[in-house]
């Protein structure tokens, strides 16, 4: 204790006991007290909730109240120095009595002298103080608890950080306190968190940084190896990090070193508008603290990455799970379209062939016939629309460079009947606009397919909107590839179909791609968006999906941009010529079909022989070439038990390579780019079989055949 001078307070209604009190005092050797005398209870109460001695002596005997009373009422206040009672001979009772209340010490009067004054006095206050301490390190261990407690039981960085600065804002308490993060691979501290104490008049002046800064430019690099650093004063700080705190007129500041296992994790810094505004006891905790925090955060974090690598994956699983749905539902649509196909060849054909054929057919049957063929046509199309959901890229298909802002510019006018002449028929109105990215580059693809993808969306978007609304077409870049150099190029470009429409609830975004789900009812095929799905597939792009109810819809198209490497063309329709006739032998395991071709190809003038499985029809080719009246050319069904049409062709290319081969099927598309596309066929009819495109195949052969050009 070596505190200049000790300023002591006596509360004494008795002038002499004050006199003798005072020279008591000035016996102790050092001068080192300082007295100031008050009479009464009041006067003396009030100088103790001024809180400027060092101790107070109080006699017990106060005329309006006693010395006890006014002990209690100045505890009661919160009064942290201590209270010597001073009592009468033999008041035993009130000795006791005061020590209990919280009195530092009691002393009778008449029987101390000056050296027993001051060592109750020295002694009153050097127990205070420990007590002080104590108390103090209680009250920081409690809020340590109290701290790690709250931030253990949460798992963001951002709420473990504000709730440990909302604590210290109001227990320990400081005045401003913020989090800068360190962040390792680039050496630059970014500030994490920040908190002034709200009636602070400098609340408006501490801005977030938002950038982060290189430790090096800090002037905080000791926090790299773990040392804590305390200012003072911070007017006088050489550390530019720690100036902002001077505009703020901030007096003091902690920086704390934030480390998590010998590594620098972030800086914490406390600050009080008062200089030498912390105590030693004070950095100690907040270093202490700052361990458990450190920790706390980086687990905070850890569980933020796990949890972001968990919802990535499980993302990536959901898609997976949903292209392999669509994959799965595809095939099942496509078995589905080949036992439809095949079941509807007959009803068309023949329908077809007696419109043809029959010259005195009645009107009437004229026009049932015509309604069956209409409707076995529109069957044909959906069914057509189905396969064309999981059919794979054909070779022949058109793949040439595509400008998708010119393609949808088309497909808005191709369109506008529907979004507009309709709607405002229906006394609506569709407002389609525009947003085209004018440096979008081409991609490559198949722009029949696309223009119809595309036509697709239109229609949705038109159908989402039953009170009008805006349609959104906007292109864009999505992604950049970045050479080596520096420069990019588009990597990737996006097409948005944006509606204000209805929208969509999670469950429907979740099958609109499905082949047959609508929420249309009869209106609906349902296999709108899985056709878009598939011609994204075969374009090797993707779909994204943004809805929500009420909220409209944005349908995005993703594609890669490439070089065309290899274009190649559908050969278009040739004019019908009239086929030569020819012997022709047909195979097929379904009679209805057998009947049918044999019927359109004699019509032709061609002779026909039927047979109904894949070993007669071998028997029959083997058969009439030995008779010296071989086929001109084969049409096999590609599907049938035992002996199939793949097999077949092997044999009898072998055994006549010239004879030309046709294999029919309902899968010809998907046959093509397999890897098992039979080698020995020289053309591939889809079924049904149309009568022009069967002409046209068996012109195609003929010529071919005529030319010498088989191989
Ligand atoms: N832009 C959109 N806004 C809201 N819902 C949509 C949108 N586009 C599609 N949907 C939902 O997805 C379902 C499936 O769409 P899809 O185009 O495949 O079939 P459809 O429009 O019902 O019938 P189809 O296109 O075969 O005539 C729709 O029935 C509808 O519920
Ligand atoms: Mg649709």
């Amino acid at each position: 204790m070596d505190d200049p001078r000790l300023k002591v307070l006596l509360v004494e209604d008795d002038e002499d006991d004050y006199v003798l009190t005072r020279e008591f005092l000035a016996e102790i050797r050092g001068d080192n007290f300082e007295l100031e005398w008050v009479e009464e209870y009041d006067t003396g109460l009030e100088a103790i909730y001024q809180d400027r001695h060092d101790v107070y002596l109080v006699d017990y005997r106060l005329g309006k109240g006693n010395g006890l009373e006014l002990l209690r009422a100045a505890i009661a206040h919160g009064c942290q120095a201590p209270i010597i009672l001073l009592t009468g001979l033999g008041d035993h009772q009130v000795d006791s009595e005061a020590m209990r209340s919280g009195a530092a010490d009691y002393l009778v009067k008449g029987q101390f002298d000056s050296q027993q004054l001051e060592r109750s006095i020295r002694h009153s206050i050097l127990r205070k103080r420990a007590e002080r301490d104590l108390h103090q390190q209680l009250t920081r261990i409690s809020l340590l608890n109290q701290i790690t407690h709250a931030i253990s039981e949460r798992m963001d960085l951002e709420n473990v950080l504000n709730v440990v600065l909302g604590q210290l804002e109001l227990h320990l308490p400081i005045e401003y306190g913020t989090v800068y993060l360190f962040n390792l691979q680039a050496g630059t501290l970014g500030q994490a968190a920040s908190r002034l104490k709200s009636q602070s008049p400098t609340a408006h002046m501490i801005s977030f940084d938002e950038l982060a800064v290189p430790i090096a430019e800090t002037g905080l690099e000791a926090c790299l190896k773990g040392e804590l650093l305390y200012e003072p004063e911070v007017v006088k700080t050489e550390a530019s990090l720690l100036k902002k705190l001077v505009q703020t007129q901030m007096g003091s500041a902690v920086v704390v070193p934030m480390m998590v296992e010998k590594n620098l994790f972030g800086v914490f810094i406390a600050a009080r508008a008062k200089a030498n505004g912390f105590s030693i006891g004070e950095c100690e905790f907040l270093r202490t603290l700052c361990e458990h925090v450190a920790l706390a955060a980086h687990q905070a974090r850890l569980h933020t990455q796990l949890q972001s690598a968990y919802d990535e994956l499980r993302q990536t699983q959901q898609a997976v799970m949903q292209h392999e749905r669509l994959r799965a539902l595809g095939q099942m649509a496509s078995g589905i379209a080949h036992d439809i196909n095949n079941a509807l060849s007959p009803v068309s054909g023949f329908a077809e062939l007696l419109l043809r054929n029959e010259q005195n057919l009645s009107e009437a049957a004229h026009r049932y016939l015509n309604h069956i063929k209409t409707a076995s046509d529109d069957v044909a199309h959906i069914v057509t629309r189905m396969r064309d959901f999981y059919r794979k890229r054909e070779e022949h298909q058109p793949l040439l460079p595509v400008n998708l802002n010119q393609l949808t510019q088309q497909v808005i006018e191709l369109t506008r009947p529907r979004w507009r002449d309709i709607s405002q028929q229906r006394g609506i109105s569709v407002e389609v606009k525009n947003d085209f990215d004018p440096n979008l580059p081409e991609i490559i693809g198949t722009e029949s397919e696309l223009r119809e993808g595309l036509t697709n969306l239109i229609f949705n978007a038109v159908d989402a909107m039953p009170r009008g609304g805006i349609i959104t077409l906007r292109t864009r870049v999505g992604a950049w590839a970045y050479a080596r150099g520096g420069s990019k190029t588009p990597s990737h470009v996006v097409l948005e179909v944006i509606d204000s429409g209805v929208g969509m609830d999670e469950e429907t975004r979740k099958h609109c791609l499905e082949p047959f789900f609508s929420t249309k009812g009869q209106l609906g095929t349902g296999l709108g968006l899985a056709m878009v799905y598939g011609v994204v597939q075969r374009h090797d792009g993707a779909i994204e999906i943004d809805s929500a109810p009420g909220k409209g819809t944005t349908m995005r198209l993703i594609f890669p941009v490439r070089e065309a490497t290899e274009t190649s063309f559908i050969e278009g329709p040739a004019a019908a010529v009239t086929v030569p006739s020819m012997r022709i032998l047909f195979i097929d395991d379904e009679p209805l079909l057998r009947e049918l071709l044999k019927e359109i190809l004699e019509c032709d003038g061609h002779q026909v022989h039927v047979a109904d499985s894949g070993q007669s029809g071998l028997d029959a080719f083997r058969a009439a070439k030995k008779d010296g009246k071989p086929f001109d050319a084969v049409i096999t069904d590609l599907g049938m038990p035992h002996l199939d049409g793949r097999q077949l062709a092997q044999i009898l290319k072998k055994e006549s390579p010239s004879t030309p081969i046709i294999m029919m099927t309902g899968w010809a598309t998907l046959m093509k780019g397999e890897e098992d596309l039979p080698l020995h066929v020289d053309g591939i009819l889809n079924k049904p079989p149309r009568i022009t495109e069967l002409q046209e195949t068996l012109r195609r052969v003929a010529e071919r055949r005529d030319g010498g050009a088989v191989p």
